[in-house]
């Protein structure tokens, strides 16, 4: 007889009674199994740890250690505890064959033997053993791709998180050289085209400060020697007398030096205000020099210095200056000066819209008129070798929102066509990445802003190295 879910096999005998061991092996002799016989449960408990057998066909009543025994340390054992067992029980002991059930066996074989249902019976099981150690290869199988999947899944999501990162890290990285960019031909841009100006204005205004000074040493020669006349000829022709009165010679000898030197006035400021864009504009700038912070402040006030006037809508701001006495600083004047530009045209622009709501509280009549200020401190930190800059304001101040998204390029609150965004991005760049520096802000919706800047006097790169 074949049986063709498992063309070979081995299966365990165990009986104390010769005739039912012989009966048995008669029946299955024919399948072609190997065929095991054990006596005895000892020799039992050996055999089927040693052969491992696919099936055990089982006594119950032996001498020694019974059928149930066996069966116990039969399933106790890791090496044999799924080895299907089979009682063979007497047609009356349903006792017995509840009991062994309960133990593990998977069914019982009455005596005295029917051939055919023995066979059956063993067929059945190593039938549903086999297809069970299948199932388990498969669901070990199974497992084991599981595990594998999810090992590539998890590799997957590290690498998309490595990736993501690295596409922000670049964006960032491309939106910081768009910025640099922008700014780099912006400044130069509008650096050239002050330097030109400045230097096309220079001249004639040179020209005119000299001649100016010439003027005025030739009106006071013109209104001395008119002295002169009147003290030799005081008594005029008609004529003369008559023009006198017309064009008020007195008036015009006591005004016309006035009207030369406030001309003059005017022209040094002129000069002087062409020195500070020439100066802001500076294009000098490839390598650090050191620098006169104050100046580069009062430069930068001064091309401001239209935009601190007073105007309909507004008193003049004002500026309070509380300089202490700094040294040099190594740095790069250009830039520094751009980072004094920033700020103080943003608290400016805070001022001003600040104003604009203090208006109209004024109006509604429960807002005291404030004096718009900005104040600018700077002092020198010995210890850390740093200058520290103070620019506040008590202009409208920022709101918590605007606070949080300051540190996205382009954010502003501005109107369109007012403001790039881009202000403070070139401010923090040209501070913590050029300068090695740092820079913070305090501020309060309503109450005005302070931004602190704190540049090394000396930078790193030229410090000795120890
Ligand atoms: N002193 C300040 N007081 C109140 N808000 C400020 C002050 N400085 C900056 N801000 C806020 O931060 C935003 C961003 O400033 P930033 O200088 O970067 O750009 P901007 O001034 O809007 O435009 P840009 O400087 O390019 O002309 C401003 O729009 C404003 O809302
Ligand atoms: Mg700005």
């Amino acid at each position: 007889m074949n049986l063709p879910f498992m063309e070979t096999g081995v299966i365990l005998i165990v009986d104390d009674n010769p005739n039912n061991l012989e009966v048995l092996s008669e029946a299955l002799i024919d399948t072609g199994w190997e065929i095991l016989i054990a006596v005895n449960g000892e020799g039992a408990i050996a055999q089927a740890e040693y052969a491992c057998p696919n099936i055990i066909l089982l006594d119950v009543m032996m001498p020694g250690i019974d059928g149930f025994a066996t069966c116990k340390r039969l399933k106790s054992n890791p090496k044999t505890c799924d080895i299907p067992i089979i009682f063979m029980t007497a047609l009356s002991e349903t006792v017995d064959k509840v009991k062994g059930l309960n133990l593990g066996a998977v069914d019982y074989i009455t005596k005295p033997f029917e051939q055919e249902e023995v066979l059956a019976r063993v067929k059945t099981h190593l039938k549903i053993y086999n297809l069970s150690q299948q199932l388990q290869t498969q669901n070990q199988q199974l497992k084991q791709e599981i595990s594998e999947r999810l090992a590539v899944e998890l590799q997957l999501q590290k690498l998309t998180q490595e990736l993501e990162q690295r596409v922000q890290e670049r964006t960032f990285q491309l939106q910081q050289a768009q910025i640099n960019l922008v700014q780099q031909e912006k400044m130069s841009a509008l650096g050239e085209l002050v330097a030109g100006i400045a230097h096309e204005i220079n001249n004639p205004v040179n020209f005119i400060l000299g001649n100016l000074n010439h003027a005025s040493e030739y009106t006071q020669n013109f209104i001395d020697l008119l002295y002169l006349y009147q003290q030799y000829y005081p008594e005029p022709e008609v004529e003369i007398a008559q023009k006198i009165d017309e064009i008020d010679l007195d008036f015009l000898i006591q005004d016309f030096p006035q009207i030369i030197s406030s001309m003059h006035k005017g022209t040094k400021r002129l000069a002087q205000m062409i020195h500070s864009l020439r100066h802001f504009s500076r294009r000098d700038d490839a390598a650090a020099k050191p620098t006169d912070i104050h100046e580069g402040i009062e430069n930068t006030l001064l091309i401001l210095q239209y935009r601190l006037k007073a105007n309909p809508e507004r008193p003049a701001i004002e500026v309070i200056r509380e300089y202490e006495s700094l040294p040099l600083v190594e740095c790069f004047p250009g830039p520094i000066n751009q980072v004094f530009m920033n700020l103080l045209a943003n608290a400016i622009d805070a001022i001003e819209e600040g104003m604009g709501i203090a208006h109209w509280g004024l109006e509604q009549g429960f807002c005291q008129p404030i004096t718009p200020k900005i104040w600018i401190r700077t002092s020198l930190k010995a210890q850390s070798s740093t200058v520290t800059i103070q620019i506040a304001d008590n202009g409208i101040g920022m709101t918590e929102e605007v606070k949080q998204r300051l540190s996205e390029p382009m954010f502003t609150t501005k109107p369109v066509g007012k403001g790039t965004g881009l202000g403070l991005s070139i401010t923090r760049q040209i501070i913590e990445e050029k300068h090695d520096g740092a820079i913070w802000f305090v501020s309060e919706a309503g109450e005005g802003t302070q931004f602190w800047i704190e540049i090394p006097l000396i930078r790193k790169e030229s410090q000795p190295h120890s």
